[in-house]
């Protein structure tokens, strides 16, 4: 008899027939949000799961899966995976690192250049049929040559969006706890510097960490007041990072020139002031998805939910102290 797994959310047919191949599958492709006591009692009878960082994998899911033996999501953050929890109940927890780096990099860029050049106002005019003619001084953006480019959390994704600003001939500077080795940043050009002169110097400040308790409202009002009044702040990383309130306030009162989102505090809800601001270019957490990445997502994730429950060590295990 094959272990019974369950794939929370909506994922290729591909990943459903890899893992039919190992288990008994319940999948979830009309993509109903479960929820808490949704994935409780889908979660009740299964050894395993693949899991969506939208998925709450609280302390209460996990105690309602005796079954369970590993978490596995597909995605590289896991904040919402309670992962002391999975430890003592000696579930193993999964995640997807890698993979995502260049797509996720990529994005980053496409709101950098979306906010710094104004593309979702300017293009919201056109449509609008409110181009009467070329004129001198019409929609004038800021430049990105030769800018100074921030980093904040400068791990593989934050190395990745450094290299990129090769090519815009960009001055890169990063802050890390620990600093990257000298051989990395001679790789990435990049100078480590305090979080005071990171926010005071960038003309564009990328976030690039993960969300923790710790992190909570890290770029907040008076973390906003630091940076220029002519920077833009870009998040690809995790909503709750930024004080989207006090981020919202500085925008509007030309405190900050624009930013570039993708993630936003309690998500897929969004504080409605950012539609009312024309120097912020908004997407809905699309950091990774290219189907391309997407699939590498699904099928890492599928990689490691049929090695742990195989009895082996995942390639991406979060919690090793599960297995002895
Ligand atoms: C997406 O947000 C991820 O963490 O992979």
């Amino acid at each position: 008899m094959k272990a019974k797994v369950l794939v929370s959310r909506a994922v290729f047919p591909e990943v459903i027939a890899r893992l039919r191949e190992h288990f008994d599958v319940d999948d979830n492709q009309a993509d109903v949000i479960l929820g808490v006591e949704g994935l409780k009692a889908r979660l009740a009878d299964k050894v395993g799961a693949l899991t969506a960082a939208t998925d709450p994998l609280t302390a209460e899911v996990i105690a309602a899966a005796p079954k369970l033996k590993a978490v596995c999501n597909f995605a590289v953050g896991y904040n919402n995976i309670d992962l002391a929890a999975c430890t003592g109940a000696g579930v193993m927890a999964t995640n997807t690192p890698g993979v995502l780096d260049d797509t996720t990099a990529d994005l980053a860029w496409a709101l950098l250049m979306a906010t710094a050049r104004r593309l979702p106002a300017a293009e919201r005019w056109l449509r609008n049929g409110e181009w009467k003619g070329w004129e001198f001084v019409q929609w004038l953006g800021t430049d990105v040559h030769h800018a100074t480019l921030g980093i904040l959390g400068m791990g593989r994704i934050g190395q990745t969006v450094a290299r990129r600003a090769l090519g815009f001939d960009m001055k890169v500077i990063y802050h890390k706890r620990t600093p990257l080795s000298a051989e990395t940043e001679a790789a990435c050009r990049a100078t480590w510097v305090d979080k005071a002169t990171l926010l005071r110097e960038s003309d564009f400040l990328v976030l690039l960490l993960p969300y923790s308790p710790e992190n909570h409202h890290l770029i907040g009002a008076a973390e906003l007041a630091l940076m220029k009044p002519t920077a833009h702040l870009i998040n690809v990383a995790r909503g709750g990072i930024v004080d989207d309130e006090a981020l919202i306030s500085a925008l509007r009162e030309g405190r900050l020139s624009g930013a570039g989102l993708d993630v936003y505090e309690g998500e897929p809800k969004f504080n409605p002031g950012f539609l009312e601001l024309d120097n912020v270019a908004l997407t809905p957490h699309i950091g990774s998805s290219s189907r391309a990445t997407r699939m590498a997502m699904a099928m890492t994730a599928a990689d490691n939910l049929i090695a742990a429950l195989a009895g082996q060590r995942p390639p991406n295990l979060l919690n090793p102290e599960v297995v002895k």
